[in-house]
């Protein structure tokens, strides 16, 4: 392995290595990256690269650790994966070993299209334990969501109101509501506001749906809300004031004989990507279910996607560039965004450790690149990192969410494999 040096000028002052990932099952053992009680650098030497590996103990780790933060709410509560960020069968299958239907250790789905929906009944779910909360449903969709008998369908239209009850007159459904006010990692990512978003029934036009619905017979159980993405520990206040919102209309519904027996949060619970960034407290969170739903005498409802999965998955990459140019430093890897997008599309920071040596110190400044011509496939940028070179591998953590689900062969760059780790001491 060449020796890696760098010239005074991109050298930054020392920076401790960022520790604050480690876990159980993703840790550094005799100086080496493991996941899942494997070797990172020999499960990319042995699979290549690039290759999302996945903990799937780490899935029900979290689900398990967000549903004792509900059982504290003392309000019977739901929770659902948000399927969006991660359908693989393997992953949902992790979920689906957690409890039988019903129970409260068993975690049901969150679906938004057809595909989703056929995958978790393929994976075993039954139709109760999936929440289909889409959004500019086709007639060709409703083919398939009312095919499944008991599925719970929330609506967030006037229209789409209309159209089902057209279909299916009679059936039970749940309404999205638009609360406008939202959270997210950044503005960007709030799904509700004081914009005008294409998401959810406003206030102003509530008793317009509950009229539609009446006309057509159709039962309002359910008021749903997204507030947004990947909100942190900052972002509980806003989300409570959508909540805040949510409750009130809830409330209007029950006032006009809607029985509302669930009200569902959405997800949107971020995941910290660097040490810098801090979860909510679940229990925190929890607690601002408890303060708005617990009067309404409902079941609180969540489907977290990046929460539950984020860290339970990591990419692995080979470093083939190390250059420097116009005062900057890259390394370059055999990955690309259209394989690993959180950094591309959403901003979303994420930590970077060579498998060999993921404590090393960070005496280099850089970017990290990919190998999709486009100037923004970056992965890092102004990074403390340590001394790499070609050939080594590299882990980009937090992947386990919205990376493999979102990956396209763009540039025809194939779609990297994945395996699915149990894990082992
Ligand atoms: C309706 C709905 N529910 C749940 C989610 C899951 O979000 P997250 O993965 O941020 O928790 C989304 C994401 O867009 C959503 O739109």
């Amino acid at each position: 392995m060449a020796e890696a040096t760098a010239p005074p000028n991109l050298a930054s002052p020392t920076t401790a290595a960022p520790d604050w990932w480690i876990r159980p099952g993703l840790d550094v053992v005799e100086g080496r990256l493991q996941i899942a009680g494997r070797d990172a650098e020999h499960l990319a030497r042995e699979h290549g690269t690039p290759l999302y590996v996945y903990d799937l103990e780490r899935f029900r780790e979290n689900a398990r650790r967000f549903q004792a933060a509900l059982a504290t709410t003392g309000i019977p509560y739901r929770l659902r994966f948000a399927m969006k960020a991660n359908p693989d069968p393997k992953v949902l299958a992790a979920f689906r070993a957690l409890g039988a239907p019903g129970s409260p250790e068993s975690v049901g789905i969150d679906a938004c299209s057809p595909g989703e929906v056929t995958r978790a009944l393929e994976c075993g779910f039954l139709p109760d334990e999936i929440s289909y909360t889409g959004t500019n449903v086709s007639n060709r969709d409703l083919d398939v969501i009312l095919a499944a008998d008991g599925l719970r369908l929330n609506l967030d239209a006037i229209s789409q109101i209309e159209r089902v009850g057209r279909r299916a007159p009679g059936r039970t459904i749940g309404i999205r509501v638009n609360p406008a006010a939202g959270a997210g990692y950044h503005a960007g990512l709030e799904y509700s506001g004081e914009r005008p978003t294409k998401f959810g029934i406003y206030e102003d036009r509530l008793d317009e749906a509950a009229d539609a619905a009446a006309r057509h017979g159709l039962t309002i159980d359910t008021v749903h809300f997204h507030a947004g993405s990947g909100w942190l520990e900052q972002g509980l206040p806003a989300f409570e004031r959508a909540l805040e919102a949510a409750a009130r209309m809830t409330r209007r519904l029950m006032d006009r004989g809607c029985p509302i027996r669930e009200v569902n949060v959405g997800g949107g619970l971020g995941a910290p990507g660097r040490g810098s960034e801090i979860p909510v407290d679940l229990e925190a969170y929890a607690a601002v279910l408890a303060r708005h739903l617990g009067p309404l005498g409902v079941t609180v409802a969540c489907e977290p996607g990046d929460h539950l999965g984020r860290d339970a998955g990591l990419l692995l990459a080979e470093v083939v560039t190390v250059e420097d140019r116009g005062g900057a430093r890259f390394v370059g890897l055999d990955a690309g965004w259209n394989v690993n997008c959180g950094y591309f599309i959403y901003g979303f920071l994420q930590e970077i450790v060579p498998c060999h040596d993921p404590l090393a110190d960070r005496t280099w400044t850089v970017g990290v690149a990919g190998h999709i011509n486009e100037g923004h496939d970056l992965f890092a940028e102004d990074y403390p990192f340590p001394p790499v070179a070609e050939g080594d591998i590299v882990a980009i953590l937090g992947t386990g969410s919205y990376s493999e689900a979102m990956s396209s062969t763009h540039c025809l760059r194939p779609i990297p494999p994945a395996i699915h780790l149990a894990r082992r001491d």
